[in-house]
This record gives C-alpha cells, sequence and structure tokens, in this order.
C-alpha cells in the first residue's frame, strides 16, 4: 500500500514538473523559430519584456523594428529580418483588432 502510494505521488510529481517546464515566465520570449535571432539583434538594448508586452501585426512590427532603426540606432538586419518578423508575427501577432496602443489623447486646452 505504501509502496503504491509513493509511487503514485512520484509519478504526479514527474507530471507536475513537465507541466511546469512548458510554461514560459512572462518576461521571457517563447522557444520558437528564428528565437536566437530576436535575441542575438533585439535584446542588446533592452528585455523581452518589450517585445512579450506587445501584440502587433505584422506591419506594425516592421514599423517598430523601422523606429528602432531610425531613433535607437539598430543596424540594418538584411536577410534576418524576414525571419525576425515571421517570428514575431507567430509568437506576438495582434491579439485584437486594434492598432496595438491607443491613439494619444486630444490635446487639451
Ligand atoms: C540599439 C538598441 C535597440 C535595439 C537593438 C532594439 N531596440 Fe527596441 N527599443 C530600444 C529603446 C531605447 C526602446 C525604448 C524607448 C522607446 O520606446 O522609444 C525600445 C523599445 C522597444 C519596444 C517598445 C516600443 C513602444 O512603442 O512601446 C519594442 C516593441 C521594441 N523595442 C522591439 C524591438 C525589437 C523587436 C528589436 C529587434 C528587432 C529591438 N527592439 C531592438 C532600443 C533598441
Amino acid at each position: 500500500m505504501w509502496f503504491r502510494c509513493r509511487l503514485a505521488l512520484t509519478l504526479a510529481l514527474v507530471a507536475c514538473n513537465a507541466v511546469a517546464a512548458q510554461v514560459v515566465p512572462n518576461n521571457e520570449l517563447q522557444v520558437g523559430a528564428g528565437d536566437h535571432l530576436v535575441r542575438a539583434h533585439c535584446l542588446v538594448c533592452h528585455s523581452a519584456q518589450l517585445i512579450v508586452q506587445s501584440s502587433l501585426t505584422r506591419t506594425q512590427w516592421l514599423d517598430t523594428i523601422r523606429y528602432m532603426q531610425r531613433k535607437h540606432n539598430l543596424w540594418p538586419l538584411g536577410d534576418q529580418e524576414t525571419v525576425i518578423l515571421d517570428y514575431l508575427e507567430a509568437n506576438y501577432g495582434a491579439r485584437y483588432q486594434s492598432s496595438g496602443r491607443r491613439k494619444n489623447l486630444p490635446y487639451y486646452r
């Protein structure tokens, strides 16, 4: 009886660990095709949090990359840009039918 109990407990713990291993913390990038390029190019300047908290369309991700290049000296990404966009779209694509950020509030006089 005790042996069976211990066996059941051990199996339950193993199963729990297997499930826990798949959970990615909020501030880390999802594992997926192209994630190594995003790690290499994007996490040099800031944490993954800025990416993880976003949900953008492919066009908006491209705009964000251009913005990084214009304002923050992100280097040209060459052929790797497509792979990076594929990754961003697949893992942090637009979840809602919105333009990502809300529009600025009207100027208050
Ligand atoms: C050379 C430095 C640098 C690199 C490399 C860089 N970024 Fe950034 N990024 C910044 C800075 C600085 C900010 C915060 C200031 C801002 O939002 O203007 C930022 C902000 C962001 C934001 C938040 C923008 C917002 O509107 O809130 C996102 C999303 C982002 N980066 C994505 C990326 C991605 C994706 C890559 C890789 C393709 C990347 N960054 C590479 C400098 C960089």
